[in-house]
């Protein structure tokens, strides 16, 4: 078993989405003692933004591109081979402005890729994920609630576009543990940490 983890909090020390991670991987590892790990921070070292040169050197099959394309293009073909080494995906992506951290879109922009992690089929104008047989589990903590059935229920963008983007590449297995009220008083607060973990702690035998 291979487990990518990444993280996006632009916070290290007092960050829920590290702590309950850090918690998970370990109750997980007991239960896969042979399984690799392997740590992607974007919050700490956001990937760059596609630039010119970089979508051009994209579209162009990989024996057209120049040696500058190339260049262009390294960091992201790093972050796609480290993603379809995995098997598993633990993301921590926070609520930021009703969607996921700016940083963890720049990730995306660059793992995001045709014929990389998905296909198009031009004559039929269909798209097919490439980075199939994996499983995603994501912890998302937020300051406010936005369960389906709350009145900000329908601003969670993080939770549909991750569902989205992980789906249109092929990750269909989406696990995602909310951790919602982070800004209210501190036993409501507390209790959703707390629920997050037993949800955390059983996934760590199961998933
Ligand atoms: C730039 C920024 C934007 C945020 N936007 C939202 C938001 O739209 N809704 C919300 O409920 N919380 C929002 N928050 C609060 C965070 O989701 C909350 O503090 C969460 O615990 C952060 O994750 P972390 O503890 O892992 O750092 C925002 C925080 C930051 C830094």
């Amino acid at each position: 078993m291979k487990l990518l983890e990444i993280q996006s909090s632009v916070r290290l020390d007092r960050s829920i989405s590290r702590a309950l991670s850090h918690e998970f991987i370990q109750a997980w590892q007991n239960s896969h003692p042979n399984a690799l790990h392997k740590q992607q921070d974007v919050g700490m070292h956001p990937p760059a933004h596609p630039t010119e040169l970089w979508t051009t050197a994209n579209y162009l099959p990989p024996d057209s591109r120049t040696p500058e394309m190339e260049t262009a293009l390294a960091a992201s073909e790093q972050l796609i081979e480290e993603l379809l080494w995995a098997d598993r995906l633990l993301l921590g992506v926070p609520m930021y402005n009703f969607s996921v951290p700016s940083t963890f879109k720049a990730y995306l922009d660059n793992i995001v890729r045709v014929n990389r992690t998905f296909a198009f089929d031009s004559a039929n104008f269909t798209f097919k994920g490439l980075a199939i047989g994996k499983k995603a589990l994501v912890i998302t903590p937020s300051a406010g609630d936005f369960a389906p059935d709350t009145p900000m229920g329908s601003l969670n963008f993080c939770e549909t576009y991750l569902r989205s983007i992980l789906g249109f590449i092929g990750i269909e297995d989406i696990t995602i543990v909310a951790v919602p009220n982070q800004f209210m008083p501190d036993e409501i607060r507390q209790q959703s940490i707390e629920q997050a973990r037993a949800k955390l702690m059983d996934l760590a035998t199961t998933w």
